[in-house]
């Protein structure tokens, strides 16, 4: 009895699904207030396009739909909103996919069975594979009318159907350069959108050409592009040169491709000139697209051609590298765009009345647009969350991953090099590395993934970071992702590679600001080095020395072919006429860009073989450290450098490198650590050991054993103090190292005013046979007086190398004036040991010394210990030598 119940509630589940079905596609036919309604799709990746319009209850049309293709899962979406999370939580609104190039058709779809339009607040083109939203219309919800008859007058702009990217005509200048505009003629204004698929270093410039035959001369151009901080701006130019913009100082007038307010600006109308306005702009899948507005009879008769509206006219356009503002000049200025005409520059015959239109979606060639950071042995990546500002797949939420400060980078790791995280993104971001795009643990998405590394427990904070290591081995895929195990899309690619700089060179380092690396191999006598930059630039410059004056330069760049070049160069000012190409003997010269960071490698001697040019003291030694900085910027030639070639990005300061160890630091200011130990050891050499030796020598003739005891304890303490700053220097040097001249002078007073209390200790006590012991006696004190002396001078000659060795270091600004300091210091202290000499040379002579023919060293227990050294014998034939290098005179001992 049990199956036929079953079975009946089975064919009744049946019957009313089909019910259900039958009664949506009843209700497509019918008519709902929606019908009618159009709407722009807004682009948000993918360069998607289209004009979406309601036909009846389940079924839409988009008209011009241009779509670069999503993956086989990209399918119209509904959701009840546009964030990741609406979007996650949303389905399927209708089963065709998008997974092929659209170019401008016009295509009807209907809505998945049983869906209608209250479902669907917002239809949007998304791939939930990548979770990646292409575009989006909201529908109005059947209350909130808006009435749908007056949205196909959209397009002007106001109207909240309408999108930025959606312009009325469009007009191809070149295969990879579109201009878009809407003519509103009655409110005498032109909106125009430029699109170029073009790198973020580049400028558009599109404008009316004044007068005939056209002429780039007296061009009304507007330029657009992207600061380096990825915001848009659309600028108005005048074109009075065939030139760059030069600034003439004297009267402030400029002339070649300038604002119109740098020529308007000085009679107060920047307001009047400065007409143009920008709308919107946005980099999307390598295409760059800036929307401005302007007059069309603009009040600036000047710098400012009228467009009429309905005649041909010659319009001008050109894209080409843009120079970033810079201390000359605080506008982003157009360089030249060089040749040929129809792909760089061009110009046009246009009616903006007339509509026309472009064919399909810009495709770029290069869509990644994102920091790209390259992995390096021993170099751990940092790993943090920061605010989202370019997150390259959108929807993303408000914070994502940031490695070395760069915003969700392109990471390219090679196989078989350990790569390591410091995670320090917080507590709820562990970091790991997956198979899945978006991340977050797939498992709850209902997705599979390969995990590679990272786990909950690699999370930390900057106080206590986490090192995650992971070596990608020969299985690893060409591309993986980084990702927050527990929340989606907060991280991007790794691109995984064969084989690299890393691999071909036996040390590197980042330089300053992580924007270069440098690597090196030693061999035999040369050295083969490469830089890379870490960022997209037309040249490279890595310098050998402190700064960019009196350094020498290596460039690498990619001229206008495509072709890579490697020159050294000897920089003794701060202009292009200061930069001196020199011919150094370098070989195997290398120079690439990868997808626009250059790397350069090239093979140089150590030692230069010539002489007399200023290339030839060009000498690396290993042996000490070498100080490199770097440059870089859009252009470079191997001719006459002018003020295009200036740098756009420089290191702050230089970073030291030791070419031995492969450890590099970047130079500091004096550090404390070292200046401490400066100080201690001048505290001990300047003054307490010298000081016990004065007392030793001058305090005689004062009654009791007050100069014994000012000597031992001046002397112990000084040593006490001198032991204290070898720590300081070994701790901060991390070992011992006696390769410099002051490690060895060091050393050497070192060791002997170590002996110097065990030296005391020991020494020979008075007894019964006093002849035989004051021998003994007397051969001890000349020992301990001339290792003490020999340590005095040592300590204070390694005042001054130490001196010397931190100029080398850092500079030598503060250097001389310790150092002169330093001499006044000694210099005084030989007068006052004049002065005591002369006293007591006079005291003797005036028999006042009644403690002459003792001796000096005794305890004094033994009372009766005789004063060798300052017996008159050799007193007389003695000279002061404290505290400077003169060597103490001692007579041998006559009996
Ligand atoms: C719905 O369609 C019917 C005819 O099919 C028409 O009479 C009616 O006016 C339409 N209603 C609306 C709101 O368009
Ligand atoms: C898109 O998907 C459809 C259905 O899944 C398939 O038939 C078609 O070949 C796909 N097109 C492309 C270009 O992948
Ligand atoms: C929209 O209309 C549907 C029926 O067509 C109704 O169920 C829903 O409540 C309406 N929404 C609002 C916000 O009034
Ligand atoms: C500034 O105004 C003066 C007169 O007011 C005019 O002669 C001069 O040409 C103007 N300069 C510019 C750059 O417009
Ligand atoms: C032009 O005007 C815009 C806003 O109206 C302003 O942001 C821009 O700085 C102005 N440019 C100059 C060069 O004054
Ligand atoms: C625009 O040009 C047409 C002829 O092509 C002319 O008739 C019209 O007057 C011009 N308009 C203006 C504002 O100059
Ligand atoms: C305007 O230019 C188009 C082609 O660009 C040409 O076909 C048309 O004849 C021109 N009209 C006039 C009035 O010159
Ligand atoms: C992912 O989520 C599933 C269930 O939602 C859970 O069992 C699993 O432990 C999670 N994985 C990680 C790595 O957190
Ligand atoms: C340049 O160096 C190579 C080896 O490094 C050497 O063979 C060659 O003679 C040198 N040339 C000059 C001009 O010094």
């Amino acid at each position: 009895m049990a199956p036929p119940p079953r079975l009946a509630i089975l064919l009744l589940c049946i019957f009313f699904s089909l019910a259900a079905a039958a009664a949506a596609a009843e209700g497509c036919g019918r008519n709902t207030s929606l019908e009618g309604y159009e709407a722009d799709l807004r682009m948000s990746q993918h360069q998607l396009r289209g004009r979406v319009a309601v036909l009846d209850g389940c079924s839409f049309r988009v008209s011009g739909l241009d779509l670069l293709a999503g993956s086989s899962s990209a399918r119209w979406w509904r959701a009840q909103g546009a964030d990741l999370e609406s979007l996650s939580r949303g389905s399927p609104a209708a089963a065709d996919p998008l997974n092929r190039t659209f170019a401008s058709e016009s295509l009807v779809f209907r809505l998945l069975p049983g869906l209608s339009w209250p479902l669907v607040p917002f239809l949007a083109a998304f791939d939930p594979l990548t979770s990646s939203l292409f575009g989006f219309v909201r529908l109005p919800s059947n209350t909130s009318d808006s009435d749908p008859t007056d949205s196909d007058s959209g397009g002007d702009g106001s109207s909240s159907s309408a999108a930025p990217t959606m312009l009325a005509s469009c007009a191809q200048l070149s295969p990879r350069f579109r201009v878009r505009w809407t003519l509103n003629e009655s409110a005498n204004a032109i909106d125009v959108g430029l699109e170029a698929a073009v790198g973020s270093e580049f400028y558009m410039a599109f404008g009316w050409a004044a007068g005939k035959p056209a002429s780039m001369i007296g061009a009304d151009v507007a330029v657009v592009g992207f600061t380096e901080d990825g915001l848009p701006f659309a600028e108005d130019y005048f074109v009075t040169k065939r030139s760059e913009c030069v600034l003439r100082g004297a009267d402030g007038g400029a002339e070649g491709v300038c604002p119109d307010t740098i020529y308007g600006g000085r009679n107060g109308t920047a307001a009047e000139v400065n007409n143009t306005r920008l709308v919107y702009g946005h980099r999307r899948d390598g295409v760059s697209f800036v929307r401005f507005s302007r007059p069309l009879v603009s009040p600036d008769k000047k710098y400012d051609v009228q467009v009429n509206a309905t005649k041909n006219m010659t319009v001008i356009w050109a894209i080409g590298l843009l120079r970033p503002p810079d201390s000359l000049s605080p506008y982003y200025l157009p360089l030249n765009h060089g040749v040929p005409a129809g792909t760089a520059f061009g110009f046009l015959e246009l009616n903006v009345s007339e509509t026309t239109s472009c064919h399909g979606p810009l495709d770029a060639d290069d869509k990644e647009d994102q920091g790209r950071i390259t992995a390096e042995r021993q170099t751990p990546l940092v790993v943090t969350v920061g605010p989202a500002m370019h997150y390259p797949n959108p929807p993303n939420p408000d914070k994502v991953l940031y490695i070395n400060k760069k915003e969700a980078p392109l990471l390219k790791v090679e196989r078989g090099v350990p790569v390591t995280f410091s995670v320090e993104a917080g507590h709820d971001v562990p970091l790991y590395i997956t198979s899945d795009a978006v991340g977050g643990n797939a498992t709850s998405r209902n997705m599979s993934e390969i995990i590679y590394a990272g786990d909950s427990k690699s999370e930390g904070v900057p106080a206590t970071p986490t090192e995650l290591v992971w070596l990608p081995d020969r299985n690893t895929p060409d591309l993986v992702y980084y990702q927050s195990l527990y929340d989606p899309k907060m991280g991007w690619k790794i691109q995984v590679v064969d084989g690299g700089l890393s691999d071909m060179y036996n040390n590197s380092v980042l330089l300053d600001d992580q924007q270069v690396t440098f690597f090196w191999t030693l061999s035999g006598d040369s050295i083969n080095i490469a830089a890379r930059g870490e960022k997209k630039s037309g040249y490279l410059a890595i310098g050998f020395g402190t700064a960019m004056v009196n350094s020498y330069a290596y460039v690498g760049w990619i001229d206008g072919d495509g072709r890579g070049h490697v020159g050294s160069y000897w920089i003794d000012g701060k202009d292009g006429m200061s930069v001196h190409e020199t011919h150094e003997n370098i070989t195997y010269k290398r120079c690439r860009s990868e997808n626009g960071a250059i790397v350069f490698e090239f093979t140089r001697p150590l030692t230069p073989s010539c002489s007399g040019r200023v290339e030839c003291k060009n000498i690396i030694d290993p042996s000490t450290p070498l100080k490199v900085i770097w440059a870089m910027g859009s252009q470079w030639s191997s001719g006459r450098l002018s003020v295009n070639n200036m740098h756009s990005a420089t290191s702050n300061r230089p970073v030291r490198i030791l070419l031995l160890s492969g450890l590099a630091e970047a130079v500091q200011d004096l550090r404390p650590v070292l200046a401490v130990h400066g100080f201690m050891m001048f505290v001990a050499w300047g003054l307490l050991l010298p000081g016990g030796i004065v007392a030793a020598r001058y305090l005689k003739h004062l009654k009791g054993d007050l100069w014994f005891q000012a000597h031992t304890y001046l002397q112990y303490s000084g040593v006490a103090v001198m032991f204290l700053g070898v720590l300081f220097a070994v701790a901060e040097l991390r070992g011992f190292s006696f390769k410099s001249t002051h490690a060895k002078i060091g050393l050497l007073a070192f060791t002997f005013t170590s002996v110097q209390p065990i030296n005391a200790y020991l020494r020979p006590h008075r007894a019964e046979n006093r002849e035989i012991l004051s021998r003994k006696r007397v051969i001890w004190e000349y020992l301990h007086v001339f290792t003490g002396r020999t340590a005095l001078v040592a300590g204070a000659t390694a005042l001054f190398t130490g001196l010397q060795h931190l100029g080398h270091r850092y500079g030598s600004k503060t250097i001389k004036g310790l150092t002169c300091g330093l001499v006044l210091w000694v210099v005084s202290g030989v007068l006052v040991v004049v002065y005591l000499e002369y006293i007591k040379v006079k005291r003797r002579r005036d028999g006042a010394d009644g403690l002459t023919h003792k001796w000096v060293l005794g305890n004094t227990e033994e009372d009766d210990s005789v004063d060798l050294l300052q017996s008159d014998r050799f007193a007389s034939k003695m000279k002061s030598s404290f505290p400077g290098p003169e060597e103490v005179q001692l007579e041998p001992l006559k009996g």
